[in-house]
C-alpha cells in the first residue's frame, strides 16, 4: 500500500476560512497495483487549482448554489491535471495519458470507468464529466492547463466572446487584473482594440498589469484621500467612461464604478469581494435604468465542452476555439501569464488563505499546488 495524502474539508468557516478549515491526511492509502477492470484508471495528480469560487463551496450541504458543497471530511474537490499511471485494458484512457478536469485533491486517484456522478454535481460540471485529455504540443507548463489555458483563462475568453460586445475604441474595466481570469481579460481585450483601465492589490501587480498591456492601472488598496493618484474616481472620469467592466472584485467599488459606465454599457463577472460574508448594497442600481446597462450571470462550466453536453444542447461553441488558439498563443509568448506555485497539498491551507486575501507569499498570479513533478509518469 502506498500513502496517499489527502486534502480534507474539516470544518465549515465562519467568514474567512482558517487553517482549520482544512486537514492534511498522511494516513490514507491506495493500492496502486490493484487489478484494475470495466475501465478503471488511476490517476497520479500532477498539480491541482485554488479559486475563489471554491470558498463558495465550504458550506453546509443544505445551502444550495451553482456548485456543489465540499462534504466535510472528504477531500476537497476542484480542477487538476494528473497523469495516468494504470488502467484497465478497456479503459477510455492509456498509461502516460494527461488528463484534466474535476479531481479529489489527493495524491492519487482511482477512477472507476463509469464514473458515478449525482445529479448536482452533474449540473455543476456539466460538460466536464470525465476528464479530457491533454496533448499539451505546446510544452507548457501542466499547470498552466488549470490556469491560463484551463478554467480561469476559458472564463475570460468565453465570457468576453459571449457578452462583451466589444468594439474597437471603447474602454474596458478590468478589476483584480493581476488573477487568471484578470489576466486573460486584459489581453483579449487589448487584443480587440479596447482601452484598458485594470486595478491589483499592489505596485508590483500593478506594474505586471502594465506589462500585460493595460492602459492605466491603478492601485485599488491605496484609495484614499491620502492616496489622491491612486483614487478610481478620478481615473474613471479622467480615462472612463467605461463601457465594458469586468467585476471581479463587485461590491463598493462597483457602486463607483457604476457612476463611471458608458450607455449601453457591459458587465461580466465575479464578486469576490462578498465571498466570506454578506455582500455590500449596492445603492445605485438605477444606473442600469438610466444607461440602458446590461449585466449577465455566466457561469464557465455551461460553455464546457463534451459529448454529453452537446446532446444535451448545451453551448459548447467555445471550447474547440479556446483549445486551438489559446494554449499555442501562451507557449509562443503572444499572451503572458503569471502563476504563483505551491509545494505539495500540505502547502494548499496557507496557499488558499493568502490566495483569497491577495498577499500570495510566493509572489502572485493564478495559484496552484504542485502536488508531483511536471515529468512524472
Ligand atoms: N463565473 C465563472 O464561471 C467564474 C469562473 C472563474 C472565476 N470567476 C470569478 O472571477 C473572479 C476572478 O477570479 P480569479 O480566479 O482570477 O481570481 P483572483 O483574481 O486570483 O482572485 C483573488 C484576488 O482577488 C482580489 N481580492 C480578494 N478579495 C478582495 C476584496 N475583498 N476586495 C478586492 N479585491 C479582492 C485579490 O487581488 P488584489 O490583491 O489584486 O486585490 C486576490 O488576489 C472571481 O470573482 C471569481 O470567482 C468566475
Amino acid at each position: 500500500m502506498t500513502t496517499n495524502a489527502q486534502l480534507l474539508f474539516n470544518q465549515i468557516p465562519k467568514g474567512e476560512p482558517t487553517p482549520e478549515t482544512f486537514k492534511y491526511n498522511t494516513e490514507n492509502k491506495i493500492d496502486l497495483e490493484q487489478k484494475l477492470d470495466n475501465g478503471a484508471h488511476i490517476v497520479k495528480i500532477i498539480c491541482v487549482s485554488l479559486d475563489p469560487y471554491m470558498r463558495g463551496r465550504m458550506r453546509p450541504a443544505e445551502v444550495k448554489s451553482y456548485s456543489p458543497a465540499f462534504e466535510l471530511h472528504k477531500p476537497l474537490t476542484g480542477h487538476g491535471v494528473g497523469v495516468v499511471i494504470r488502467a484497465a485494458a478497456d479503459s477510455q484512457y492509456k498509461v502516460g495519458d494527461h488528463v484534466y478536469g474535476m479531481v479529489p485533491y489527493q495524491q492519487f486517484v482511482l477512477i472507476p470507468g463509469q464514473q458515478k456522478v449525482d445529479e448536482e454535481s452533474k449540473k455543476f460540471l456539466g460538460p466536464q464529466v470525465g476528464l479530457r485529455v491533454i496533448k499539451n504540443e505546446e510544452g507548457l507548463p501542466w499547470s498552466a492547463y488549470i490556469g491560463a489555458a484551463g478554467m480561469p483563462g476559458k472564463t475570460a475568453f468565453m465570457a468576453w466572446k459571449e457578452i462583451a460586445d466589444a468594439k474597437k475604441g471603447e474602454v474596458a474595466f478590468i478589476s483584480a487584473g493581476s488573477g487568471p481570469v484578470g489576466q486573460m481579460a486584459i489581453q483579449l481585450a487589448k487584443a480587440d482594440g479596447l482601452k484598458v483601465i485594470s486595478s491589483a492589490g499592489s505596485d508590483e501587480k500593478v506594474a505586471f498589469l502594465k506589462e500585460l498591456g493595460a492602459d492605466v492601472a491603478f492601485n485599488c488598496k491605496l484609495q484614499s484621500t491620502s492616496h489622491k493618484t491612486d483614487d478610481a474616481k478620478k481615473i474613471f472620469a479622467e480615462h472612463g467612461p467605461i463601457d465594458v467592466n469586468w467585476v471581479n472584485v463587485g461590491g463598493k467599488s462597483f457602486e463607483e464604478e457604476l457612476e463611471f459606465m458608458n450607455m449601453h454599457g457591459r458587465l461580466i463577472g465575479g464578486w469576490i469581494s462578498a465571498y466570506n460574508g454578506e455582500s455590500y448594497g449596492v445603492r445605485n442600481l438605477f444606473q442600469f435604468v438610466a444607461k440602458r446597462l446590461m449585466m449577465r450571470g455566466f457561469i464557465v462550466g455551461d460553455f464546457e465542452a463534451s459529448l454529453a453536453v452537446l446532446q444535451q444542447n448545451i453551448n459548447a461553441k467555445y471550447v474547440d476555439d479556446f483549445y486551438a488558439t489559446i494554449p499555442k498563443k501562451l507557449a509562443f509568448g503572444d499572451l503572458k501569464f503569471k502563476e504563483c506555485k505551491y509545494d505539495g497539498l500540505e502547502s494548499a491551507p496557507k496557499a488558499f488563505l493568502e490566495m483569497l486575501a491577495g498577499k500570495q507569499s510566493g509572489g502572485f498570479g493564478k495559484v496552484f499546488i504542485q502536488v508531483a513533478a511536471d515529468d512524472s509518469h
